[in-house]
């Protein structure tokens, strides 16, 4: 399966295969987004990253992965800021940013929007999260760390035991994540939210069609003694109004008295981020920190590697990035 040339905007364009070739070039990415090596594999390349949405860590984790490979960013943030509120289409703000740039991120409120941009684009496209529908690279960066965490118990992605928690409707990382697991084998998953915002029929049948054992529930006791926990913000933004998000804040929280009374001693606690750690929401206390099974950070690291996998791919340069390599003169204790 080749990549190179292609968009990315959809965690069905990848079959198991395509996943371990990702996952093996986001581990030989390592030593450069750790700064012990430098590559220059896309000196003069440029990504054109437009961000309708808001974003920090995946907008920052996009360009530094960009700019680890050697080339330069260039960027658009907010909808105000854009033409499209002028009334510009996805298609010609998609012909012009293309002839910028040699491959584009964005994020952008709609379902479907990065596809339609795409239709315009003369360069690949990476979907950095198109609405309620996907987030694709935001799955594969979650599997490659749950592929690391369960190895360092000798465990697979195949047969493991997943809880998936909160709002399972508005939420794109779980969509794209579980279709993703429908791609194993034998996962049991327990799928807990409040009822209005249970997964959507088409993820769910995604993940029966796969075999795998599941789980509805909107209870949190006696649900988190899995391997991996998946805790998940109320994605109040796209919620009729505040107020109706807010009926949600706050219902499923997880702390350390909670982890420690209902989840197994290793399990894996992972959220994509932003953690919602307002008082009303908290979802994911702070308390958690020190826990050593608390592996939100590691994820969002593993945001950079999976990154410059899939622009390497797209670029067609994933077997050149050491023949482009060079010192680090500066200082870095990483
Ligand atoms: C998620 C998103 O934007 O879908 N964040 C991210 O990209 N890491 C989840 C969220 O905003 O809650």
């Amino acid at each position: 399966m080749s990549f190179k040339g292609q968009h990315i905007l959809s965690v069905q364009q990848f079959n198991r295969d395509a996943i371990l070739d990702v996952f093996r070039i986001a581990r030989q990415m390592s030593p450069y987004a750790s700064r012990k090596k430098r590559t220059t594999v896309l000196e003069g390349a440029i990504l054109g990253n437009l961000f309708f949405e808001p974003s920090t860590r995946t907008r920052v984790s996009f360009g530094c992965a960009f700019n680890l490979l050697g080339g330069e960013v260039r960027e658009t943030t907010g909808m105000e800021s854009s033409a499209l509120s002028k009334g510009e289409s996805l298609y010609d703000t998609a012909r012009v940013i293309s002839s910028y740039s040699d491959v584009i991120a964005m994020r952008h409120p709609q379902a479907g929007s990065v596809a339609e941009f795409a239709q315009g684009s003369r360069v690949p496209v990476l979907n950095g999260g198109d609405g309620a529908n996907e987030h694709p690279t935001q799955a594969l960066l979650d599997l490659f760390t749950i592929e690391q965490e369960l190895a360092a118990s000798s465990q697979s992605i195949d047969g493991m035991h997943i809880a998936m928690v909160g709002d399972l409707k508005f939420g794109r990382t779980v969509h794209s994540l579980s279709k993703l697991l429908s791609l194993y084998q034998n996962v049991k998953v327990i799928l807990i939210s409040p009822s209005e915002l249970a997964m959507p029929d088409e993820i769910l049948n995604a993940l029966s069609n796969a075999g795998h054992q599941l789980t509805i529930t909107d209870k949190l006791e006696g649900n988190l003694n899995a391997d991996i926990v998946y805790q998940t913000r109320i994605q109040e933004e796209r919620f009729p109004s505040k107020e109706e998000a807010n009926r949600y804040r706050g219902k499923f929280r997880l702390n350390q008295e909670i982890y420690t009374r209902h989840c197994k001693s290793n399990t894996v606690i992972m959220h994509p981020l932003p953690r919602d750690s307002r008082l009303e929401a908290n979802e994911l206390d702070n308390d958690l920190n020190l826990n050593p099974n608390l592996a939100i950070f590691r994820q969002a690291d593993n945001g950079i590697l999976v990154r410059m996998a899939l622009f390497a791919l797209c670029l067609g340069v994933e077997n050149q990035v050491d023949k482009f390599e060079c010192a680090v003169p500066w200082y870095s204790n990483k």
